[in-house]
């Protein structure tokens, strides 16, 4: 998968990106990642890609031009015949990676999209390049929305940054690609994928400070340490998470257990 962020902090992705999982995937060759700099689709001295909002108010507002001109490039459009860009600098921007590669799905981050899950990120993993853009400031010329293929929210609360957001959905997307967790169904066998908070995970000591691992899991019966974890799944999300309940595909004994 092509994975490409296109935001005015790119040195931001170099830790996430650089470590773990994340670097495993691309030494792998899993991923194929590129974090470019909007500001090299500028074209005035001081690489401005902000402004003050009409009508008033506070904070900043980024500018569409840049965007449009970054996703065209990096889609290998070339900008509509006509545009004028007001440009008193040539374009300094890096040769965009994969010009001839198969056209990006566009992910722009925003408090008013739509919100992330599990289901979402599943929907992502299936795509074969992402392009995620990512906001500052106060938000972004809403002309530039008309380019998202998605517009997505990591829940209703405001951070100071897109990149940051994009990271956490690059995180939760990759990690469901073939070859990037170590054990065949290390991706499956956990939360949110059948709908319902998982088990709870012991390892050793089997007695930390008087406090015993279920005694079930060191029995060696999987028979009986999947009942207990599907059990333990239920009872922790009707506990913690109800509202997911009502989604999740619960067998017949599910029901039963749930209703003892
Ligand atoms: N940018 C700022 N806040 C955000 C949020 N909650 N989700 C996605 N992008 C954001």
């Amino acid at each position: 998968m092509i994975i490409e962020t296109l935001s005015t902090f790119p040195l931001m992705y170099e830790s996430v990106m650089g470590s773990s999982m994340m670097k495993r995937a691309r030494e792998r060759g899993i991923i194929d990642f590129t974090a470019y700099d909007l500001r090299d689709w500028t074209h005035d001295r001081h690489r401005t890609t902000d402004d003050d909002p009409y009508g008033g108010g506070a904070g900043l507002v980024m500018r569409c031009e840049p965007i449009y001109e970054a996703v065209d490039a990096l889609c290998g459009r070339p900008a509509p015949e006509g545009v004028v860009t007001g440009r008193e600098q040539p374009l300094t921007g890096p040769a965009p990676q994969h010009p001839q590669g198969p056209a990006p799905t566009t992910v722009f981050l925003t408090p008013c999209g739509r919100r992330f899950d599990d289901a979402l990120a599943t929907e992502l993993a299936g795509c074969e390049r992402l392009l995620f853009v990512c906001g500052h400031y106060e938000g972004i010329d809403e002309r530039a929305y008309d380019l998202a293929d998605y517009q997505v929210s990591l829940g209703d609360y405001v951070l100071t940054s897109g990149e940051l957001a994009s990271m956490v959905v690059i995180d939760a997307v990759v990690r469901k690609l073939d070859g990037v967790l170590g054990a065949p169904d290390g991706a499956t066998d956990e939360s949110f994928v059948e709908g319902l908070l998982e088990a709870p995970q012991y390892t050793r000591p089997a007695v930390f400070r008087g406090r015993e691992v279920p005694a079930v899991l060191l029995s060696g019966d999987h028979g009986a340490v999947a009942r207990w974890r599907r059990e333990q799944s239920l009872a922790r999300t009707a506990a913690l998470r109800p509202d997911l309940l009502c989604q999740a595909p619960l067998t017949p004994a599910d029901r039963s257990f749930l209703d003892s």
